[in-house]
């Protein structure tokens, strides 16, 4: 098959849709904005979100990109040969423009053209949704794939666990997909092998979704005027597949972090042990995914909260495989300055953002081995502790030294064992998997509310936060810029960039000059227009990295003028009132208001 690099899919699939009449959008940013119901961005479809319900988007019906994307659910799996926490999808949309009968066609053609990725179609298999008590057996799909040239021995009918699309909240969009898979060289597993079963002979490359139903808060689906697709292809998998590797840890995207890791530990990729490969592999991710959140213009820093504990665990993770194979301290920013050097082209922010990741990395090393340096102590304590004639370490100590202290099983296991003990294995993985449970359900919980929620509550909201920022801007200087907004219904939660606590006389001015621009009763109008134009009018946010899209601006009259895709409120009054709840330091040079409003 024809021989890829990253780079070269990334155009063809974008110069593919390009050709159809699509605008190329910028990737949005690996932290989700004002949503506060999912930490990470986890398919290119989500920043898309109020688009998708209807909005009209700037730059288009057609959109396509290429999407930072983040899936940490399982975080504890990673370390076999295709799980990825960070991955680039790319993706196409239809905001009520074409559908089904255009965008399955295009896919054959993407798939099998010798144009574009060629793929021969004996290797190729489709699934559709089989139908059930909501919606009907999407035989049109089938029949398109059909009429394409797909065999009807290879267009699978499966079921709603397989080829459904959920709605972003509780009710909303959603719909079937029909999800594309490359037949390996595996044999079948059995008389039932069907893309639906794990065992690695279908491997899923490209779902397209095409969301026709809206659920009602009464759990009926009901067919929508303004029809969508979204698609989402992986590319760490597709290019996998073309360039005919059997783990995505050996294409490009990995081969230098790879490499740059067997130089610092001594280790050979090719010829180590299952145990050393998956602490490779385990590294490789986690400085991968550690260096895109770290490098985001909304970048986070360590912590134990939110996307920042998340953040955490992947550095310690990857410090602890590290210890096992012997890495020296400070290794982590060798392995990040490998992903910034290489994925530069693509994510110019990385550049941008670099001394920042270095640093927070070092310091997170530095924090590790001093916990790891407790975690001893506790160790010891947990040990003095125990009857004179015990055999064995509780499960809920090796747990709370797991949990608490970031200790490996392993580790605690060793130094029981110096100590002429054993550890309880079966109390401990038994906890674990609660554990697990736990965080995948946390994790795994899909924008209720969010970017969704259009409710007039959060909407007053997101205007107030545009006159918050304004009128930090007026009181402490153009060097405040966002670095993350949230908003529930309750509050809204701002960052942004400053060097210092911010005053109790600034904090009363900022809240002061908000509220006179609410009572200014100031309307609120939006434009589209071109990036320059927007530089031109003095907007503020989010610039880089834009193709010479279009984008909205919103205008206070007199008080802000920003890049933001909305919804606000048509007047300022309609907020109320607005009261500063709290101002603390949420990050390095990163302080966080909390503020409501209407009280
Ligand atoms: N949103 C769809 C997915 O992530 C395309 O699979």
């Amino acid at each position: 098959m024809k021989k890829l690099t990253a780079q070269g899919m990334r155009d063809m699939f974008l110069g593919f849709f390009k050709e159809k009449d699509h605008a190329i959008i910028a990737s949005g940013s690996v932290i989700p904005e004002n949503d506060p119901t999912v930490l990470f961005t986890t398919a290119g479809m989500h920043p898309l979100v109020p688009y998708l319900m209807g909005q009209p988007h700037p730059a288009g019906k057609r959109l396509a990109n290429v999407q930072k994307s983040i899936r940490t659910g399982d975080i504890d799996s990673v370390g076999n040969e295709s799980h990825l926490t960070f991955f680039e999808m790319l993706g196409n949309w239809s905001l009520g423009d074409y559908f089904k009968k255009e965008m399955i066609p295009w896919s054959w053609e993407f798939l099998t053209s010798d144009k574009y990725l060629g793929i021969p179609v004996d290797r190729l298999a489709v699934s559709v949704f089989e139908g059930d008590e909501n919606a009907p057996r999407d035989d049109e799909s089938a029949d398109i794939w059909a009429c394409c040239g797909m065999p009807r021995e290879r267009i699978f009918f499966l079921g709603k666990e397989e080829n459904w699309w959920g709605p972003a909240g509780l009710t909303g969009p959603c719909g079937p997909d029909t999800e594309m898979f490359y037949i390996t060289d595996k044999e079948p597993c059995s008389n039932t092998c069907s893309p639906a079963c794990s065992c690695g002979r279908y491997l899923e490359i490209w779902n397209d979704v095409f969301m026709q139903y809206n659920k009602t808060a009464e759990g009926n689906y009901e067919t929508m005027a303004h029809k969508n697709v979204d698609t989402g292809m992986g590319l760490e998998r597709v290019l996998c597949v073309m360039n005919g590797v059997k783990s995505v840890y050996e294409t490009e995207l990995f081969v230098p972090i790879i490499q740059k890791i067997e130089e610092l530990s001594g280790a050979d990729y090719a010829i180590a042990s299952e145990t050393d490969r998956r602490a490779i592999r385990i590294i490789a991710d986690h400085m991968r995914t550690a260096t895109f959140i770290l490098g985001d213009d909304m970048g986070v820093s360590p912590s134990n909260v939110d996307q920042g504990y998340v953040l955490r665990r992947l550095i310690r993770r990857a410090v602890r495989f590290g210890m096992q194979l012997g890495m020296e301290e400070g290794f982590t920013k060798e392995l990040a300055q490998v992903v910034i050097e290489e994925y530069s082209g693509a994510y110019p922010e990385l550049t941008r953002n670099s001394a920042f990741v270095l640093e927070q990395l070092i310091l997170e090393e530095e924090r590790f081995q001093r916990t790891l340096r407790q975690g001893t102590r506790m160790f010891e304590r947990a040990l003095s502790k125990l009857p004179e004639d015990a055999k064995t370490i509780p499960g809920e100590d090796a747990f709370r030294l797991y949990d608490t202290y970031g200790f490996p099983i392993e580790m605690t296991v060793e130094m029981a064992n110096e100590n002429g003990l054993d550890v309880d294995i079966a109390d401990f993985e038994h906890r674990f998997k609660e554990h697990q449970q736990k965080s995948q359900q946390g994790a795994q919980q899909r924008f209720k509310g969010g970017l969704a929620d259009n409710s007039e509550q959060t909407t007053k909201l997101h205007t107030a936060t545009h006159l918050l920022q304004a009128a930090l801007r007026k009181v402490l200087g153009d060097e405040v810029a966002q670095k993350g907004s949230n908003i529930t219904a309750e509050r809204l939660r701002f960052d942004f960039s400053f060097g210092r606590k911010v005053t109790k006389e600034e904090l009363a001015e900022v809240e002061r000059l908000v509220n006179e621009a609410i009572q200014a009763n100031a309307p609120v109008t939006s434009e589209e227009m071109t990036l320059d134009e927007a530089r031109e009018k003095g907007a503020i946010g989010l610039f880089e990295d834009r193709y010479g899209e279009k984008v909205k601006v919103y205008t206070i009259e007199g008080f802000s003028v920003e890049v933001c895709g909305g919804p606000h409120v048509e007047n300022t009054g309609e907020i109320g009132s607005f009261k500063i709840k709290k101002e603390e330091s949420s990050s390095a040079g990163v302080r966080r208001i909390r503020a409501v409003i209407g009280e």
